[in-house]
This record gives C-alpha cells, structure tokens and sequence, in this order.
C-alpha cells in the first residue's frame, strides 16, 4: 500500500490515505471522497481532476502526453506542476506522492 497526501488547497491541512499501486490518482481521490471532480470519468476531456504534484516527484511520474497537455491548456490557475489526476498511475516509487486541490477546477465538457 502507498500512502498518498491530498493537500487542500491552502495547502496548509489535507488527508493522508492508504492506496493501491495500479489505480489512478483520481479512483484514489472518489474512494476516499476527496474533492476531485472528474467529471469526464477519466477520458480526458474535462480537467476537473487537476492537482499539484508536489516538485519531488514529478521526475517519477510519466511526462506529460499531448493530450494532456491540450486539456492542462484550460485548467484554472495552471502551474508547472499541474497534471491531471486521471493520468496519473499509481506505482510504488510513488509512495508518499503529496498532490495539492486547486482553488478551482473548471470543466470543459457542459
Ligand atoms: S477526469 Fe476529466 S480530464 Fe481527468
């Protein structure tokens, strides 16, 4: 099991939870009712599943597609550590991952 940290996002409380590799950030994020979206159920196609991945460990997670770079494109307050939740596969290398909830998320599917 890793233990992953959902930081609100003042970034200054959140929860720590236990998940399984080979799940999504966002399967973790509903199993465990933390305000992630996901309004397209992972296709994709809406970008309310955006998070901040803490810096040390972008360098483990797979880059960023162009798919999802073109969905990251309409996400609020995008940073350089922006992904999104749905794209991000859970492994053991990222066991203690701290992701932190955006103030808004905005989806583009009506
Ligand atoms: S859940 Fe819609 S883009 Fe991730």
């Amino acid at each position: 099991m890793l233990k992953i940290t959902f930081l609100d996002p003042d970034g200054n409380s959140g929860k720590t939870v236990e998940a399984k590799s080979g799940l999504t950030l966002l399967d973790i994020a509903h199993q465990f009712e933390i305000e992630i979206e996901g309004v397209c159920g992972g296709d994709m196609a809406c970008s309310t599943c955006h998070v901040f991945v803490s810096e040390k460990f972008l360098d483990k997670i797979p880059p960023i597609s162009e798919e999802e770079e073109a969905i990251l494109q309409f996400a609020a307050g995008r940073k350089a550590n922006s992904r999104l939740g749905c794209q991000i596969t859970l492994s053991d290398e990222l066991d203690g991952l701290e992701v932190q909830l955006p103030e808004e998320t905005e989806s583009l599917l009506f």
